[in-house]
């Protein structure tokens, strides 16, 4: 079941090659995270393939950021309706995929390991590119600033989650110090 929503994955984003990258790191992070969870496999699985799947036809602007997870839940529902998913295995990838921005109340263990995955693609190296190629450095550092470093601890729960989370948000801390302590020398200078 994987390889063919693989198939359809790769295909609608092949015009969106970042979110096919991050897309296929999300998978990779989420297998990680569920090797010391007890976890439904095939729904965290499709759920973390499918996640961010409305980008193939939407840009990317403070709106669409806002409902792409439940926009990109109802095109996962449509496409597990085409292979004949159970009603039952709809509704608990769709849900998945809701929670991936934010979690509700009592999420299940598969929205948190693909709340996580998701989260940490936004740290490390990768993360901080991504945020200012998509956004560029002003915006991205208010985003790094105020979205990201006072929350950041907080969205790991999970023992793999924290592992994978803790060099990445060493990094981001030293890259905030550092780009702080460069602005504050040139305004000496
Ligand atoms: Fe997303
Ligand atoms: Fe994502």
């Amino acid at each position: 079941m994987e390889s063919v929503i693989i198939s359809y994955v790769t295909k609608a984003l092949s015009e969106k090659p970042d979110f096919l990258a991050h897309t296929r790191r999300v998978v990779d992070y989420s297998k990680i995270i569920a090797t010391t969870e007890d976890v439904d496999m095939d729904i965290l699985v499709m759920s973390a393939w499918l996640h961010d799947i409305c980008w193939y036809n939407r840009d990317l602007n403070t709106e669409t950021l806002k409902t792409h997870a439940q926009e990109s839940s109802i095109q996962a529902k449509e496409i597990l309706e085409k292979i004949n998913m159970s009603d039952k295995v709809i509704d608990k990838v769709s849900s998945t995929i809701v929670a991936h921005e934010q979690l509700p109340d009592n999420p299940s263990i598969e929205m948190r390991i693909l709340f996580e995955a998701d989260h940490l693609d936004r740290l490390g190296a990768i993360g901080i590119s991504r945020i200012f190629s998509t956004w560029g450095v002003k915006t991205g550092l208010e985003i790094i600033n105020k979205n990201i470093l006072p929350q950041m601890e907080t969205w790991f729960t999970t023992r793999k989650g924290f592992d994978l989370a803790r060099e990445k948000i060493h990094f981001l801390n030293m890259f905030a110090d550092n780009y702080n302590k460069e602005i504050i020398d040139s305004k000496r200078s």
